[in-house]
């Protein structure tokens, strides 16, 4: 057997990783300012984490969800303490296609009804309902496309308030689109979604997949404009790399017994990975620092010439250059040994770890001047 060929790769091996940094098998140092796509939220594999997993591992590793799990207990009022979001519910999963499934599901449980509003460049992850929502037919199977989902234009209130009816059962949106190119919701929008919601009885979901769990430099970057939506959802930075995602619920919604369900979701290692990730985040202060550093990136890049157009908050970073971004992060990658990540043609995608250094941010931006400069 082999694999199925999918993902394009680069012929980089890396068999070690610690803080921002990664080594391949040759022994190459690598600075890491991507995370394998927002994932690694305190650092690759910081001894607490390692330490809290190997342990659970050796207790136990697995049990489904027929009987007590104390860590998500545990986690659910962690979770709950530091994002703000004490009275929510959460449902654990596995990743964030599984976590707006669920979403979208519970939403038209919820008020009985089936359209749904997405956004343009918005990505919500690639099974069916998830799919069928995201704004992108080439990832669309002929079973994933749907009648009851409407892409309207992103930043666009008129079209919110014209389009959001009392038919619609949900309005998904990303509060800084990721995979769509950095592209940041302005409160304004963000209060009119809620608004539109309020007034038709639809279910507002806020997908923090990428752009939650600090790294907007709040908790949640729905935080930034002062909105609380009916369901939340999360998954890539919530577990550091150990598979993991939530569906977070407001009081308002009513459990079942058999409503929604999974095998692997909220098994003990996700749990202990979850809970040593938000542990780390609390005790170093990770969303502060992700603030701060966010900042420095943005004093330092700003005017710099090359560069079109800056967006993002905190740490998730979208450099547009003026010109192809392809060139450019293959000289970051094999002449600098940095990682970087990419949106389109001309946006570089920066999503390193929130516990990143002023000297770490320093080595790649004297990178990319020299690159830029070439
Ligand atoms: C905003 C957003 N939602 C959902 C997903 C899907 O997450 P997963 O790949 O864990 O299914 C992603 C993945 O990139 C994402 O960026």
């Amino acid at each position: 057997m082999t694999l199925f060929n999918v993902y394009p790769l680069y012929d980089i091996e890396p068999v070690k990783a610690q803080g921002s940094y990664l080594w391949d098998k040759n022994g190459q140092q690598y600075l890491d300012l991507y995370g394998g796509h927002a994932v690694i939220s305190i650092g690759h594999t910081h001894p607490y984490y390692v330490r809290k997993l190997t342990q659970q591992l050796k207790n136990i590793g697995f049990y489904s969800n027929s009987v007590k799990i104390p860590s998500q207990d545990e986690l659910a009022d962690k979770l709950g303490k530091l994002s703000g979001l004490k009275d929510y519910f959460l449902f654990l999963v596995n990743s964030g296609a599984e976590a707006n499934e669920n979403a979208l599901k519970l939403a038209s449980f919820y008020n009985g009804r089936k359209k749904i509003i997405a956004f343009s460049k918005g990505f919500h992850g690639r099974t069916s309902a998830a799919v069928a929502v995201t704004d992108n037919p080439s990832i669309k199977a002929p079973i994933n496309f749907a009648d009851h989902v409407q892409i309207l234009p992103f930043n666009d209130v008129e079209a919110v308030k014209k389009a959001v009816d009392n038919e619609t059962c949900a309005v998904i949106v990303e509060g800084i689109q990721g995979v769509g190119g950095i592209n940041v919701a302005t409160d304004e929008f963000m209060r009119a979604i809620r608004k539109a919601c309020d007034k038709t009885g639809a279910i507002f979901i806020h997908d923090s997949v990428q752009c939650g769990y600090g790294r907007s430099g709040k908790f949640f970057s729905f935080q930034h404009s002062g909105v609380k939506p009916d369901i939340i959802t999360t998954a890539k930075g919530m577990g550091n790399g150990f598979p993991i995602g939530g569906v977070l619920i407001a009081p308002k919604f009513e459990a079942k017994h058999g409503m929604l369900g999974t095998t692997f979701g909220g098994n003990h290692l996700a749990c202990t990975a979850a809970n040593a990730v938000l542990d780390i985040i609390k005790k170093e202060k990770l969303i502060q620092n992700a603030a701060n550093i966010g900042d420095y990136f943005f004093e330092n890049l700003k005017g710099l010439a090359g560069i079109k157009e800056l967006r993002g908050q905190g740490l998730m970073i979208g450099i547009e250059f003026e010109k192809p971004v392809g060139p450019i992060r293959n000289a970051m990658l094999f002449e600098h040994k940095i990682f970087t990540g990419v949106a389109g043609t001309h946006t570089m995608r920066l999503l390193p770890s929130l516990a990143m250094t002023i000297k770490e941010a320093d080595i790649f931006l004297d990178a990319l001047k020299k690159v830029l400069a070439q």
